[in-house]
């Protein structure tokens, strides 16, 4: 099974990137299950239903979420519609709107996403709980299923938080993904046991950004020592950042994991 796992696609310019680019690439690398990174993929970050609508059909089956999952309460709701594919973090608590995990038919069986946060610098997390147990918990449960394939992806800051994580569930599932800083990392690779894991992925929307955000208004904002309202460029050069993951469905491991970089012009 060949899954595709779309790094933090960032605001209006980042979805029309995916639009652009996945048709061709749904084609080019024979994808079976598209997943993507989901919590600044409107403006001002959050969700929005018609961003979600318009996401799956351009051909993503599933969405992960992370920090600024809840930043948009419109769309609360529809994060306890369970017939909606998307997901915010396992491990926050369960008065909070929706679910971390969700299991996805597919022709070869059963997928089990899992959507999970790390630590985050400035961030008070002591609502959540801890993002290993929470993750071992949910595969208990899916214990006795027959799974196809897994993925967790795993929103933060830390990098060795994300590579003690896929070490940590290495064997256990498919793959592990690292989501959240917006910059791509080189470590991609199966690990002993054939977990197959990256700790960043890295972003899909605007070039000679900061992150997303217009470069002056970073750049002016830490020099001034002063808050600046962030902007996202809505036209320019953009790049979709991904992971082609190969699942050997039988075992339900990892055979490759290959970064996946597209440029286009939005
Ligand atoms: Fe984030």
């Amino acid at each position: 099974m060949k899954v595709l796992f779309i790094g933090d696609v960032v605001a209006r310019i980042g979805r029309r990137t995916v639009q652009k680019l996945l048709p061709d690439l749904r084609n080019e690398l024979e994808l079976d299950l598209i997943i993507a990174q989901s919590e600044n993929m409107t403006t001002g970050n959050g969700l929005t239903i018609k961003a979600v609508q318009e996401l799956m059909d351009a051909g993503v089956d599933a969405f992960t979420g992370g920090n600024h999952s809840f930043k948009k309460a419109v769309f609360y709701p529809y994060f306890e519609d369970h017939s909606l594919p998307v997901l915010r973090p396992a491990n926050y608590p369960d008065t909070q709107p929706g679910r971390g995990s969700l299991t996805l038919d597919t022709p070869y069986g059963k997928f089990l996403l899992v959507s999970i946060e790390g630590s985050r610098y400035n961030a008070d997390q002591s609502e959540q709980s801890h993002p290993l147990k929470t993750v071992d918990e949910i595969l208990e449960r899916s214990k006795g299923e027959q799974i196809a394939g897994s993925l967790i992806d795993l929103h933060g800051d830390l990098t060795s938080e994300k590579v003690a994580a896929g070490h940590y569930f290495d064997g256990r599932v498919s793959a592990v993904v690292g989501t959240h800083t917006h910059v791509p990392t080189a470590d991609a690779r199966v690990l002993p046991k054939g977990t197959a894991h990256i700790s960043d992925v890295g972003m899909t929307g605007p070039d000679n950004t900061v992150l997303g955000v217009k470069k002056e208004i970073i750049i002016d904002r830490w020099l001034e020592n002063a808050p600046r309202r962030h902007e996202v460029p809505t036209s320019g050069s953009a790049t979709l950042n991904a992971v082609l993951i190969d699942i050997d469905t039988k075992t339900g491991l990892a055979r490759s994991i290959e970064r996946i970089e597209r440029q286009t012009e939005i």
